[in-house]
């Protein structure tokens, strides 16, 4: 397929842009267009399962973090993630009655097909969570679902990521379905209120101008810090990396929680601190970590929503989100990361779409 920037001064900008549209067009996918019920394969089944194992690198590794919180929530299920470099060299105990994610958006990551082929055969199922049908691991997982996020061109993953955390709830509201731990109704209410996705991921996208005049300001610093809580934590990990990437910029994921553990130490006026908080069950813990901060000079950018940014009196910067239901804010909350790390690109004239040393399809080892 010929690809172009459909207008755009990179893929990267044009595959952010996108995210609403694709977000739609996947979860119509898998949605009964009569009942509005989730659809997904009929092999796809939880009951039984104990224990679930998701394998990824890179970016598809965030998103199976984001979503064990899912899987966890929702579904009660035990969940491991795990690197697929790091899983292919051990001996991890494998049970008859766990299921294997395997999450890459082109499917030929060696490090990931290496570790499926570890797994196979050793328990009740493989599924694979793939962008690039046709590729190896999508043919070797027992099932596989399509992100059905079209290509990929940019080498750092955004329209990626986010199509990759939709599958994945979708799985973890299969799952809590199949174990009795959510009602059939509460699933036909988190399907509704998905729905209402693609819209708040435009509204995250107005700010794009507020956060091009940050990026200049990030732009001239050495390091970065990201720090979120519970779901917002693996977001905090992607957006580092993002930032890294594209940027050359130092930067760094932690759990808000961590700070006085190590980070701490890094803080003064010369580190900007990326808080990702929205007003949640856990908002006022992440406020107390942001106020260490102040303390001691940081300079913080609060992400936030309305009532967020009010409760929190006086920041350095701050990046106002649309107020979102608890179950959409990751990926909500990508969107002003991904123009963060975009932005802040172009203000050092790195290379957007082909940042040195990377490549898009990681296919030796
Ligand atoms: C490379 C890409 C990343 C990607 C990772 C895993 O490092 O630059 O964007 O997240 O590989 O790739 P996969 O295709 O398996 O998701």
């Amino acid at each position: 397929v010929q690809v172009d920037k459909a207008g755009h001064k990179h893929f990267m900008a044009k595959e952010i842009a996108e995210q609403p549209a694709i977000l739609r067009a996947a979860l119509e996918f898998y949605t009964d267009p009569k009942t509005g019920e989730l659809v997904l394969p009929e092999e796809v089944d939880f009951r039984d399962c104990d224990r679930l194992v998701m394998i990824a690198c890179g970016t598809g590794h965030y998103a199976t973090q984001v979503a064990k919180y899912w899987f966890e929530q929702l579904a009660g299920l035990p969940v491991e993630t795990d690197i697929a470099s790091e899983y292919r060299y051990r001996q991890p105990v494998m049970g008859a009655r766990n299921i294997g994610i395997f999450v890459s958006q082109s499917g030929e990551t060696a490090d990931t097909l290496a570790a499926l082929r570890h797994m196979q055969g050793n328990v009740a199922q493989t599924i694979g969570v793939i962008n690039v049908g046709t590729s190896s691991i999508a043919r070797e997982t027992d099932v596989s679902l399509s992100i059905h996020a079209g290509p990929e061109i940019s080498v750092a993953s955004t329209k990626g990521f986010t199509a990759q955390i939709l599958v994945l709830l979708l799985l973890a509201l299969k799952a809590g379905r199949d174990r009795g731990t959510l009602s059939p109704d509460q699933v036909r209410g988190h399907m509704e209120t998905l729905r209402s996705l693609p819209s708040l991921m435009a509204q995250a996208m107005d700010q794009e101008s507020a956060i091009e005049m940050l990026a200049g300001r990030i732009a001239e610093s050495r390091n970065a810090l990201f720090l979120g809580r519970g779901i917002m934590y693996p977001l905090a990990l992607e957006a580092a990396l993002k930032l890294k990437e594209l940027s050359y910029i130092h930067a760094e994921g932690y759990a808000a929680g961590e700070l006085k553990h190590g980070p701490i130490a890094l803080i003064d006026k010369s580190m900007p601190v990326i808080v990702l908080a929205p007003r949640d069950a856990l908002y006022d813990k992440t406020i107390s970590n942001m106020q260490e901060i102040m303390a001691r000079q940081g300079p913080v950018i609060l992400m936030s929503d309305e009532a967020g940014l009010s409760e929190a009196g006086e920041v350095w910067a701050s990046l106002a989100m649309p107020t979102v239901p608890e179950l959409l804010t990751p990926f909500v909350y990508s969107v002003p990361a991904q123009l963060l790390s975009y932005h802040t690109a172009l203000a050092r004239g790195t290379d957007v779409d082909q940042p040195r040393n990377l490549a898009k399809s990681v296919t030796v080892e």
